[in-house]
């Protein structure tokens, strides 16, 4: 078994520049997207900060030996401050770009890929126009003018492809960066900056004899995500920092395509949480290790204070059950399974330092929705995740821009509550749930309904499939930042007991890991823009396969 994937990895390779076809979206549902006219630049805008972003193909050194063809970002800062776009080290990752609270941003995005592309601003607030929505896609040689504000407090997020079937593809081989949104809140902690502020984009890759990227457009990849069998910091194998014995910020983002990391110190030195996707927590929160999904951040205090010079620290990611069906988990081999215990990066600490700053206790504010600001307290929309066989669904239906159901209507500038969790069983259950019209977890109580329904957990054919295709989901929301209001759980307690403590659920969120069993509530805000803007879970070979939905804000 452990021989599986290899042998059936189709070796999928790049050429000098060739479309990135033959991946999982060949499992997707095949739907042409409508397409507008890219966007053109405005003259009433006036923006602080102007940029032009190439996609592009290239070649970097990654392994040792013959360089890697890649997809990637190229920046270049027509105008605003130097600091608005800066390239990390020896990387295929795009630059980092900084922006501030309040900025006026253009970004000239050129497609000079063999394929249609678009780009989406993960966790920012824009306009559906603005947001990488499909539709907006363009063709080989065309460029597409976002012009936006930014609206969001200060945060990372995380730019990458948003193109109809191909966005896993497109990440894979490596178009993605990080962003970092400042504010004055932030800025009057004095937190670590400049050389003591450093992002890590973690990815996992696998390369063929050749040092080219791999990627297996297998079934097993289109079910369950595409799992690498190197871990990639910032684009480079083997990450190593050199620290001074002082407070570092270390802000982790999350951009492989499937796979789930459980962050911990070699010597169990616990974390110290300061954000999240959406920013500062309201206090700093200490936890053994952090659970980080696809898309989800993390910002990290860690303070090499008292550590020898020569003394080493490695992240690793911790060893967890549960969120992968073992079947899954047997054929992905031993070498960087799901749940494995391995290495991601060491920091290393080459210099002494006297500083002795001190984490402020109190980070920020958080406002959050009262219950009588929430238009639906009684009645939340579900979002129900179904993996049946290569079906990849919410709320029984695959991706269709043109296919708004009722709950999928929101009313601007209100907030709602919704309930995610996963379907439990096979397709026929789906069809009940939305037959019945009231597709929601309703607390445990409906869950245990449902099961019984279905004869019971682990028990007949539905019990069956719901073991062998259970698997965690990191689902996103476009738009606004939500709050985590509640999460239930009901299942495998032992599994659980791996994972629990890595959430963090205290600050604003994009993207939430749900795990088998759970139900997780949420408030999302929805203001300031109408038109469509989509939810769909993270892993990006799901995505791409039809787990995704729009919510049309009217
Ligand atoms: Cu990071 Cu709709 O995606
Ligand atoms: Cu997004
Ligand atoms: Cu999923």
């Amino acid at each position: 078994m452990a021989g599986f994937r290899r042998l059936s990895r189709r070796g999928f390779l790049l050429g000098a520049c060739a479309a990135a076809v033959g991946g999982p979206a060949a499992y997707g549902q095949g739907h042409a997207m409508r397409r507008i006219a890219p966007n053109r630049a405005s003259d009433s805008f006036n923006p602080d900060v102007e940029l032009e972003l190439i996609c592009k193909c290239d070649v970097k050194s990654i392994l040792t030996g013959r360089p890697t063809r890649v997809w990637r970002y190229v920046g270049n800062l027509i105008r605003g401050p130097q600091n608005a776009l800066t390239e990390l080290p020896e990387t295929y990752l795009g630059p980092l770009l900084r922006f501030a609270a309040g900025q006026k941003v253009r970004i000239r995005l050129r497609n000079e890929l063999p394929e249609a592309t678009i780009t989406h601003w993960h966790g920012l607030h824009v306009p559906m126009l603005m947001d990488g929505h499909p539709i907006t896609a363009i063709d080989p040689g065309e460029t597409y003018v976002y012009e936006f504000e930014i609206r969001n407090r200060a945060g990372m997020h995380f730019y990458h492809p948003h193109t109809h079937e191909a966005t896993a593809t497109q990440v894979y081989h490596g178009l993605a960066g990080a962003i970092i949104i400042e504010d004055e809140e932030e800025r009057a902690l004095g937190l670590p900056s400049g050389e003591f502020e450093i992002p890590l984009v973690i990815q996992d890759r696998s390369f063929d004899d050749d040092n080219q990227l791999a990627y297996a457009g297998d079934m097993h990849t289109s079910m369950f995500g595409f799992y690498g069998d190197r871990v990639l910091v910032n684009g480079r194998c083997n990450f190593a920092l050199d620290v001074a014995s002082r407070p570092y910020r270390l802000r982790i983002l999350n951009g492989s395509n499937a796979r789930i990391y459980k962050l911990c110190w070699d010597d169990r030195t616990p974390l110290t949480v300061i954000g999240v996707d959406g920013g500062l927590l309201e206090q700093p929160e200490t936890r053994p290790y952090v659970m980080l999904a696809p898309a989800e951040r993390v910002d990290l205090l860690v303070d090499f204070s008292g550590r020898r010079q020569g003394s080493k620290l490695t992240m690793l990611s911790g060893e967890f059950y549960g969120l992968i069906p073992p079947m899954a988990q047997r054929m992905m081999g031993s070498e960087l399974g799901m749940g494995a215990e391995f290495p991601l990066f060491t920091a290393k600490v080459t210099k002494a330092s006297s500083d002795t700053w001190k984490l402020p206790a109190k980070l920020s504010t958080i406002k959050r929705f009262r219950n009588e600001q929430i238009a639906n307290l009684d009645d939340p929309i579900p979002i129900a995740i179904t993996m049946a066989g290569m079906a990849m669904l919410l709320n029984g239906r695959p991706y269709d821009h043109d296919d708004i159901q009722p709950r999928e209507r929101i009313p601007v500038d209100t907030a709602q509550l919704i309930e995610i969790f996963s379907e439990r069983g096979d397709t026929g259950m789906a069809h009940m749930g939305m037959m019945g019209g009231h597709m929601m977890c309703r607390g445990m109580s409906g869950m245990r309904m449902m099961r019984s329904r279905m004869g019971g957990m682990g028990m007949g054919m539905g019990g069956g499939m719901m073991g062998m295709m259970s698997m965690a989901h990191p689902i996103h929301l476009h738009g606004q930042q939500f709050e985590i209001v509640e999460r239930s759980f009901d299942g495998d307690e032992n599994a659980y007991d791996s994972i629990r403590y890595g959430f963090i659920d205290s600050g604003l969120k994009d993207t939430v890991l749900v795990a088998p069993g759970e139900c997780v509530r949420i408030v999302k805000p929805f203001s300031d823009f109408k038109g469509r803007f989509m939810y769909h879970c993270h892993n990006l070979e799901h995505e791409d396969a039809g787990m995704m939905r729009e919510f049309s804000v009217e």
